[in-house]
């Protein structure tokens, strides 16, 4: 499949190397081009703009922090009309109470700004190592990848991306259900920070 990533961070290098190595055609875009470069070139794969990896692949990941996270993707919304749109963001904040989730759930902000794309919220669960594992396994069972979206084209797209990877997809409803998402993620970041393990919360009778 072509993919687009938006960014050229750590998300960007750890996935987008995980897509490349099962032979997907992958395209870095940054805003800064040198370090477009140098992380496409880690990973084997193209780089470009912002705006030519919004509109290089058949889904795109929007790999920024989530305070940028909208406004890119309005002012790339034309570049994304028909594309499944991947958001793994998660926009997270230290306060004095915890961490806490910051304004409006993600996937819906991002979905009202690029009203004609397929967004599906996905990969924003796992630290960015996780899928630097060829293949993520644990205990023998590939890792699970839970994602929402109200769209069959990004449901196949996002499904397929993820078995590629040797994980499972696990669907977890539609767009509206993303909030859960993160709001998971900020608890499971929250227990790692305190020296907890989010796993152990969730253990399975025998
Ligand atoms: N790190 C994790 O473990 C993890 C796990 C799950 C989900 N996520 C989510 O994935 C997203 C990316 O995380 P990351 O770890 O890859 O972050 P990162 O390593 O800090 O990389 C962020 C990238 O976004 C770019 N960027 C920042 N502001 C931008 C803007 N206004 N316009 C265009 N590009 C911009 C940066 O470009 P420059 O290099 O030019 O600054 C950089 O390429 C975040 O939303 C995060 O919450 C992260």
């Amino acid at each position: 499949m072509r993919i687009g990533i938006l960014g050229s961070g750590g998300m960007a290098k750890s996935l987008g190397g995980a897509w490349t190595a099962a032979g997907h055609d992958v395209m870095i875009g940054g805003r800064d081009e040198g370090r477009a470069k140098q992380a496409a070139a880690g990973i084997g794969a193209a780089h470009g703009t912002i705006e030519e990896a919004a509109r290089h692949g058949q889904a795109a990941l929007v790999a920024v922090p989530a305070q940028a996270a909208p406004d890119l993707v309005r002012a790339n919304a034309h570049n994304l009309t028909g594309r499944t749109v991947i958001d793994c963001t998660n926009s997270v904040v230290p306060t004095a109470g915890g961490l806490m989730l910051d304004g409006e759930p993600m996937a819906g902000q991002l979905a009202a700004a690029a009203p004609a794309a397929y967004l599906v919220k996905a990969f924003n669960l796992c630290h960015v190592s996780i899928w630097t594992l060829r293949p993520p396994v644990f205990e023998n069972n590939p890792l699970a990848v839970p994602f929402c979206t109200d769209h069959p084209t990004a449901t196949a797209a996002v499904e397929a991306l993820i078995r590629s990877i040797g994980c499972t997809p696990a669907p977890c409803g539609g767009l509206a259900r993303a909030a859960y998402l993160e709001a998971t993620a900020a608890l499971a970041i929250g227990l790692w920070w305190s020296g907890s393990e989010p796993r152990a919360a969730f253990p399975v009778h025998a």
